[in-house]
C-alpha cells in the first residue's frame, strides 16, 4: 500500500495545491531525483568514459550504474541492451532509420499510435518500397480495445515489424502484447513496443513480453525531461544502424575507417545527458522502492473512482475502455464544448490541470473519436481520491452552467 500522503512530500510542487493530472504528458520529478542531479553538479561534475582523473571516473561509474538499474527495472538480459536516448520518440526514430528495410517488407502498426510511433512509418513507406498496415480496435472501436486475431489476419512472412503502442496515450486501452510477440516471431518479424505509457505505470518484463525493441521516455516516470531509453534486444543490435556516430561510439578509427562498438554504446555518439542519466537512475530506485505493484493498485482505484464520477455526468462523453481494460488515463468531452476551453476553466476555476486537443495522435481523434479533440486526465501515485472527487464535482458544475 502506498502512503501517498508521504510521498506527496516529496514533490514541492504540489504544495502550491495545484492539483496534477496531467502526468501522461509529463510527471512531476520528486526530490531525491532533483538531488541525485544536484549531488553530480556538486560533487562530480565531468564528462564520462573520457578521462583518468577521479571525477570522470566517479561519472563514468554512476553513468553506466543507469544502465544497469534501468536493465533490472524491466528484466533485460543485460546492460548493453539499454541506449540511452533523448525520449521515446528518439528510440523509436533510431529503429526506423536504423533496419536496413528491404523492398516488399511489411510494417504492421495500428491505429492508436501516438504521432512519434506512426509518422515514421509512413516516411519508412514513402522513402523505401514497404507496406504498411494499419490494425484497428475491435468494436465498438472508441473502447480502443485491440484484438490478436487482427494481428494474426495482417501478420505474414513479409512483416518485418510490428510496431505498436503498449498502453494507448489517448483512451488509456493496454494492448495484449505478449500474444502480438508471439504471433510476430511466428513469421520472422520483430515487435516494437513504445512503452511511453507504460513503463512508469506497471511492472514492464521485456523477456515475458519477449519484445525486440521498448522505447521509453524519463520525463514520464520521474526523471527530468531530455532523457529516455530504448531497449534493444542483444541478438537484434547488429541489425540496426546508429542514427548518429562518432566520439563515444568507436573502437578504433584511422584515416579511412572505423570500427563501432559492439554493445549498446555504439548509439550513444556524443556526450550523453549524464545529469539527466542520473536522475533517471534515481527515478527508477524511486519508483522501485514505491513498488510498481502499488502504483498500479493505486493509480487503479483513482481511474475507477474518475471514471464512475464523470460517467454519471449527463453530457459527458467518455472515450477508451473500462478501468479494468487500461492505465491511468481518462479521455472525455463536454456537451459541445470545445477540449481546449474545458481544461482553462478547470485550470482558472479549481487549479486542476489537464491536457486537451489531439493528444499527437490525429488519426485516432479523427477516426475514433470524431471530434477536433478531446480533454484527458491522467493520474500518477501522488495523486489522491480528493483531487478525482474535485475533478468531478468541477466537471459536474461545468454542465449545470452550461445548462442554464
Ligand atoms: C504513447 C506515446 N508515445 C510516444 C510519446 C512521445 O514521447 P516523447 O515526447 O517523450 O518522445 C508519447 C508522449 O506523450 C506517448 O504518450
Amino acid at each position: 500500500m502506498l502512503d501517498v500522503q508521504n510521498v506527496r512530500r516529496d514533490f514541492p510542487i504540489l504544495k502550491t495545491g495545484v492539483i496534477y493530472l496531467d502526468s501522461a504528458a509529463s510527471s512531476l520529478t520528486p526530490e531525491p531525483v532533483l538531488q541525485s542531479m544536484l549531488e553530480f553538479y556538486h560533487q562530480y561534475r565531468a564528462n564520462v568514459v573520457r578521462g583518468v582523473h577521479h571525477l570522470s571516473q566517479k561519472a563514468s561509474e554512476e553513468y553506466e550504474r543507469v544502465h544497469s538499474k534501468v536493465a533490472e527495472f524491466i528484466n533485460a538480459r543485460s546492460d548493453s541492451e539499454i541506449i540511452i536516448t533523448r525520449n521515446t520518440t528518439e528510440g523509436i526514430n533510431t529503429v526506423s532509420n536504423g533496419l536496413k528495410w528491404r523492398n516488399g517488407d511489411k510494417i504492421v502498426t495500428s491505429i492508436l499510435e501516438h504521432h512519434s510511433n506512426f509518422v515514421v512509418w509512413l516516411r519508412v513507406r514513402n522513402q523505401h518500397h514497404v507496406d504498411v498496415e494499419i490494425v484497428r480496435p475491435r468494436e465498438p472501436v472508441r473502447r480502443g480495445v485491440l484484438d490478436p486475431a487482427d494481428f494474426e489476419a495482417v501478420i505474414d512472412d513479409r512483416t518485418r515489424l510490428v510496431a505498436i503502442t503498449h498502453a494507448s496515450n489517448l483512451l488509456g486501452s493496454i494492448t495484449p502484447v505478449e500474444e502480438i510477440a508471439e504471433i510476430a516471431h511466428d513469421h520472422g518479424a520483430y515487435l516494437l513496443l513504445d512503452g511511453a505509457q507504460s513503463v512508469a505505470h506497471m511492472k514492464v518484463d521485456v523477456r515475458k513480453i519477449g519484445c525486440d525493441f521498448l522505447a521509453f521516455s524519463g520525463h514520464k516516470m520521474c526523471a527530468p525531461t531530455g532523457v529516455g531509453v530504448l531497449y534493444i534486444r542483444e541478438d537484434v543490435m547488429g541489425e540496426v544502424e546508429p542514427l548518429c556516430i562518432g566520439g563515444g561510439t568507436i573502437v578504433d578509427v584511422d584515416l579511412d575507417s572505423y570500427r563501432l562498438e559492439e554493445t549498446s554504446s555504439r548509439f550513444e555518439a556524443g556526450t550523453p545527458p549524464i545529469a539527466e542519466s542520473i536522475g533517471l537512475g534515481a527515478a527508477v530506485d524511486y519508483l522501485r522502492r514505491l513498488g510498481m505493484e502499488n502504483i498500479e493498485a493505486h493509480e487503479r482505484q483513482l481511474t475507477v473512482q474518475m471514471h464512475e464520477g464523470l460517467a454519471g455526468l449527463p453530457q459527458v462523453e467518455l472515450y477508451g475502455p473500462e478501468p479494468a481494460e487500461k492505465i491511468g488515463v481518462t479521455a472525455f468531452n463536454v456537451g459541445d464544448l470545445n477540449p481546449h476551453d474545458v481544461a482553462l476553466t478547470l485550470d482558472v476555476s479549481a487549479n486542476i490541470m489537464v491536457r486537451s486537443g489531439h493528444h499527437c495522435a490525429f488519426p485516432l481523434t479523427r477516426q475514433v473519436i470524431r471530434r477536433p479533440g478531446s480533454v484527458r486526465a491522467s493520474v500518477y501515485f501522488y495523486n489522491t481520491g480528493a483531487e478525482i472527487e474535485k475533478l468531478v464535482s468541477t466537471v459536474s458544475d461545468l454542465v449545470a452552467a452550461m445548462n442554464q
